[in-house]
């Protein structure tokens, strides 16, 4: 196995992930359409595999586009394959990711998280590339206060973001009912990823309106917010805000490669994997950590609670670190200080 096409792979896990892939020996093919992501972070993964001394362990290509053009996507491959390569198993991270945007606009995620995989899946199967590593999320769990979530755990989203990916899961597994198809597929459910890379090159750098808890951070350090919002202070938790798992990208992005090598080395299949930590970590707790490894001040203030949002979100991760040769290594001083680290150097340029 040798080439990896990485949809998605210019945004934050997609791009981390590239960087895990091509130390591992890999060669990787990004297919983007900057959608979400910008073209600068394409030479930010080179110069960071320079740094590390990994360049030549790995090729880097890249095509800008819409995946859900068919005809396009089908000539890749097909390019690929004149010149005697072949693609060999895919990393499918691209997609739109906001909860809250998938509220307002239902039909744009269903649209375009569907269709992008459609496409995506029949041009391999026309290639007879079966092996795909899936990034999917813990929003389709129905979670319970205070436990934590195995695989096995109901699944029950609450917006159109988590049903366009537990819709995505169930057409993964009615591929794999076909045996004869061979499909070997991991579903990862990610809890909630965090972080920068540690030589601050790149981190969460969203072009669309940032949802996540450290850019939203990272804005008001900018001064491009007034204040963070922690949305209520009344949960059933130790201090009343939300509990959830925070993951650091690079941990994240190297259980993509432990997750490939679990496939190829395993009969077809579908399996289901939390990307967790298995720590909780209130939003409160998190702030104090950040302000306390930065030595910093970052203004909240507490707002009402926000619809669907569930107070514990903490993974079970035991099947995965079971199945995978992998564990998470980096700790919330790690998330902290990378972050910042990551934040200064971005205004510095
Ligand atoms: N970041 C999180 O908190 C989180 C949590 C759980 C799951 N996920 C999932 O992980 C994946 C990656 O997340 P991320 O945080 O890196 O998101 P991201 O937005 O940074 O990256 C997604 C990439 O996909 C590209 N893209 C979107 N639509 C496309 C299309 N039609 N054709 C080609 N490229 C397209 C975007 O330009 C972007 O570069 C997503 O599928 C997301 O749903 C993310």
């Amino acid at each position: 196995m040798k080439t990896i096409l990485a949809t998605g792979g210019l945004g934050f896990i997609g791009s981390h992930t590239c960087i895990s892939l091509i130390n591992k020996g890999y060669d990787v093919l990004i297919v983007d359409s900057l959608v979400n992501s910008k073209l600068n972070v394409l030479s930010k993964i080179k110069d960071i595999c320079s740094i590390l001394k990994i360049h030549n362990k790995g090729k880097i290509f890249f095509e800008k586009g819409d995946i859900r053009d068919r005809n396009w996507l089908f000539q890749i491959f097909e390019d690929f394959k004149k010149e005697g390569r072949s693609i060999d198993a895919v990393i499918h991270f691209a997609g739109l990711k906001s909860v809250e945007e998938s509220i307002l606009s239902p039909l744009r995620y269903w649209d375009e998280n569907l269709n992008i995989t459609l496409s995506l899946l029949s041009v391999m199967d026309q290639f007879d590339c079966k092996t795909l590593v899936f990034s999917s999320s813990a929003t389709i769990y129905k979670t319970k206060l205070n436990k934590k979530i195995d695989e096995d755990s109901f699944t029950e989203p609450i917006n159109a973001y988590g049903n366009t990916k537990l819709a995505i899961e169930k057409i993964l597994l009615d591929l794999s009912r076909n045996r004869q198809s061979y499909w070997r597929i991991a579903n990862l459910r990610y809890f909630n990823p965090v972080g920068a890379h540690s030589t601050s090159l790149i981190g969460e750098d969203p072009k669309n309106k940032a949802n996540n808890i450290f850019p939203i951070m990272i804005k008001v350090l900018e001064k491009k917010l007034d204040k963070l919002s922690i949305f209520g202070k009344d949960w059933p938790t130790l201090d009343g805000t939300c509990v959830r798992d925070y993951i650091h990208v690079m941990d994240l992005a190297d259980s993509h490669v432990a997750a490939l090598r679990f496939l190829i080395s395993n009969d077809p299949q579908v399996i289901n994997l939390n990307i967790g930590t298995g720590e909780g970590t209130s939003v409160l707790e998190l702030v104090n950590k950040f302000n306390k490894v930065n030595n910093c001040k970052i203004p909240f203030e507490f707002s009402d609670r926000r619809n669907g949002d569930s107070p514990f979100v903490v993974a079970d991760n035991s099947l995965s670190l079971k199945l995978l040769d992998w564990k998470p290594n980096m700790s919330l001083e790690d998330i902290c200080k990378d972050t910042w680290n990551w934040f200064i150097k971005k205004n510095k340029n």
